[in-house]
């Protein structure tokens, strides 16, 4: 780290990690709890300052963005995917910049590069990781941000692409680990006895979690009385959750996943090629499955015991054709450097 006085403003850079929704996915929205960690994934961003009225926003995904720093730009027609893709992540650095240029903004500009080893559309929580680098990348061009910070904008910028966000996502990855969260609510790291590790099964189908959650706002609105039940339900199985955790009980947290899979279903936010796959999991060894994130598609989380992995991979990889990826819990959330 360089002495203070040659700290280079001019350039910044930042990574955050994907997650997984072990437990309480949909129910969150609600005010119900759920349990969130995150991974060995990440996505990388840098940021740079120009002397240039212009935001370029740049991703490996091979999306290329332009937009303008004097005035904010609306999605329109004349935006092009790129642009409307990249919207979010640019109103929120617009906010930054508009926010510490001391009336400078007419010649200030960034250029931003995004590199992200975390899957798109399937639920590992891609969009989330994008603002919470992206905003910390931008925001150490100006301040030493803190993580708060970070998250309160990265939050505003998820939700312009889902508005009902619970915030599990952006603050998951923002201050990483394994997290009890309550929407609006007091959140606290579970003290797991080692790092957890799982398979991810993708679907292959990509899904919009917009889609789905305004799917399950519409089952709320009409079976009111039963959304209560199964929320009731979502929340004791995270409660017992956090005990098997802390006490490292495998078969249970597993038993667990399954049972939180089976009220995903009553929600509708299952399909078959999701319960197949959840299906296959638990015939072939695994302590429990369930979809994880909004569901329509995405993945499938798998917990299976150590010794059966190598040989579980290959089965569903030749069965199903499906993508696995096997993932680890890490505490590692947001960093800057
Ligand atoms: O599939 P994802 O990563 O977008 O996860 C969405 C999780 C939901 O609970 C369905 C929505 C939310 O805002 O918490």
């Amino acid at each position: 780290m360089p002495p203070f006085f040659l700290y280079d403003f001019s350039l910044s850079r930042a990574s955050a990690p994907a997650k997984i929704m072990l437990f309480g996915e949909h129910f969150v929205v609600y005010g119900s709890p759920a349990i969130l960690g995150s991974i060995d994934r990440r996505i990388r961003v840098s940021a740079r300052r120009i002397e240039s009225p212009i935001i370029n926003i740049r991703s490996d995904s091979g999306f290329f963005a332009s937009f303008a720093t004097e005035r904010l730009e609306k999605p329109g027609p004349n935006f092009s995917e790129a642009q409307n893709v990249m919207y979010p992540l640019y109103s929120a650095i617009y906010e930054v910049i508009r926010g510490h240029s001391n009336g400078n903004e007419g010649n200030l500009g960034v250029e931003i590069n995004i590199n992200s080893d975390i899957p798109w559309g399937i639920g590992l929580g891609s969009s989330a990781a994008s603002c919470v680098a992206t905003i910390a990348a931008v925001g150490s061009l100006f301040l030493e941000p803190d993580r708060q910070w970070i998250f309160t904008r990265a939050l505003r910028a998820e939700r312009i692409i889902h508005k009902c966000s619970s915030g599990a996502d952006c603050y998951v990855s923002t201050f990483g680990g394994l997290i009890y969260y309550v929407r609006n609510g007091k959140n606290r790291k579970i003290r797991s006895r080692r790092d957890l590790s799982l398979i991810v099964v993708n679907t292959g189908i990509k899904h919009s979690t917009k889609v789905l959650v305004s799917l399950v706002k519409n089952f709320r609105d009409e079976n009111t009385a039963l959304f209560d039940r199964l929320a009731t339900s979502a929340t004791s199985i995270c409660e017992q959750a956090v005990t098997a955790l802390t006490e490292d009980n495998q078969v249970k947290l597993g038993q667990l996943m399954s049972k939180n899979h089976t009220l995903l279903e009553s929600l509708g936010v299952s399909n078959e090629d999701i319960d197949n796959i959840v299906g296959f999991c638990l015939d072939n060894g695994a302590y429990g499955a369930k979809l994880t994130g909004a569901g329509g598609g995405g993945s499938v989380i798998a917990l299976i015991p150590d010794q059966c992995k190598t040989e579980f991979v290959s089965k569903i990889s030749k069965k199903n054709s499906c993508e696995c990826i096997p993932i680890r819990i890490k505490s590692c959330g947001l960093l800057r450097y």
